[in-house]
């Protein structure tokens, strides 16, 4: 079903406010969630508001979180999210790294004590719509394998970049460090279907077909998306003094008790470099580049990243709003709070 986005953001926002968040955190999360939703981001759009509605009305948010923010130095800084909702404590520590960066040049603003924050390329942007340059990364639960192992150790770990240009683009980069999302792999179970031999592993860390079978997700790109990942747990787990590698709690284990993630914002000012006129009249230049280049048969265009996500949301307003599952919606505007459905220890539940 379609939703206009008033309508997608205020239903997510209501069901979060009932659940006992307050009115300002549930809009702030409301307005990311919808802002990745429309941009096709599904995966972390409303099909996440049961779960969060659920930690939250189990305690496992803290609805009046008391943040606290440490100055460690002209350029550095932690950000105590008092295990509030993530989005809200992703946002303020890039305000922080923003006001840092422009008076300083340069910010590293970690923040600990946080729970999920969702599609992590939002904060970056945030930074470059302030013409500033922004790379971010979070924990988040073990999923993947260490490349040749047989465990979880590491979690999808996300990492993003965004810059801006001499025009209206943005360029907006955010992945996961693994092959698939866990979710294509629900996805394929309910199909019925059959998944890629290289999207994730059995108990032998072998390479499956079956999604009933599998036991972690593989990195991608082998040995060096494990170095990827270990590079996010390191500068937004370790260095920040919250739980690392296996130890990261799990999305779905006691939604009672506070998640303890990391992230890291790093945030540059152009003008300390090549200077800021310059270097978004460069970024216009390669993102014209880029796209004049032939491309290869089967691909249309030579896209920057972002670009893509842009032409999802206009494309979803044309017709007539954003797609939302009917359950998802039905969910939304019925008056449950929540199911009961994520508290399980099992990572790998359907
Ligand atoms: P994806 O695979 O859809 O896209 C990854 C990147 O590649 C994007 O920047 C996209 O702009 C770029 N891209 C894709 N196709 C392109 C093309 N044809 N031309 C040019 N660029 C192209 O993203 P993925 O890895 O599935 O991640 C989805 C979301 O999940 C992200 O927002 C991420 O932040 C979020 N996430 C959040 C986690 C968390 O714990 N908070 C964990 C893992 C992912």
């Amino acid at each position: 079903m379609r939703l206009s986005r008033d309508e997608l953001k205020n239903l997510m926002k209501t069901k979060m406010m009932r659940a006992g968040l307050s009115e300002e955190h549930a809009e702030q999360t409301a307005e990311i969630l919808t802002w990745s939703h429309e941009r096709g981001y599904a995966s972390h759009g409303a099909v996440r508001v049961e779960y969060y509605s659920e930690r939250i009305a189990k305690g496992g948010i803290t609805t009046n979180p008391n943040f606290t923010w440490k100055e460690t130095g002209p350029c550095s800084g932690i950000f105590d999210g008092d295990n509030g909702v993530g989005y809200v404590v992703a946002v303020e520590g890039m305000k922080k790294a923003i006001e840092m960066a422009k008076k300083n040049g340069v910010a590293v603003v970690g923040m600990s004590n946080m729970s999920h924050s969702g599609s992590i390329g939002y904060y970056a942007e945030m930074a470059a719509k302030q013409d500033l340059a922004a790379i971010t990364f979070c924990q988040s639960d073990p999923m993947a394998v260490p490349y040749g192992g047989t465990e979880p150790y590491y979690g999808t770990n996300p990492i993003s970049f965004a810059v801006p240009t001499a025009d209206e683009r943005v360029v907006v980069f955010d992945m996961a460090t693994t092959v698939q999302a866990w979710g294509k792999i629900l996805d394929k179970r309910s199909a019925g279907a059959s998944i890629p031999a290289d999207w994730a592993v059995d108990d032998k860390g072998l390479p499956v077909t079956d999604p009933h079978k599998v036991n972690a997700l593989v990195p991608i790109a082998g040995a060096k998306g494990y170095g990827l990942m270990m590079m996010v747990d390191i500068f937004s787990g370790v260095l920040l003094g919250v739980p690392f590698g296996k130890h990261v709690s799990s999305m779905y284990h006691d939604l009672s008790e506070g998640r303890r993630l990391g992230q890291m914002h790093i945030v540059i000012d152009p003008e300390r470099f090549i200077g800021l006129d310059a270097f978004k009249k460069s970024m216009s230049q390669v993102c014209d580049e880029l796209g004049a280049m032939p491309a290869a048969e089967g691909y249309g265009k030579v896209y920057y990243p972002g670009e893509r996500a842009l032409m999802r949301r206009d494309k979803a307003y044309a017709s007539g709003g954003i797609e939302v599952v009917d359950e998802i919606v039905d969910y939304l505007r019925s008056d449950a709070i929540h199911f009961n459905r994520y508290d399980h220890k099992n990572r790998f539940a359907d």
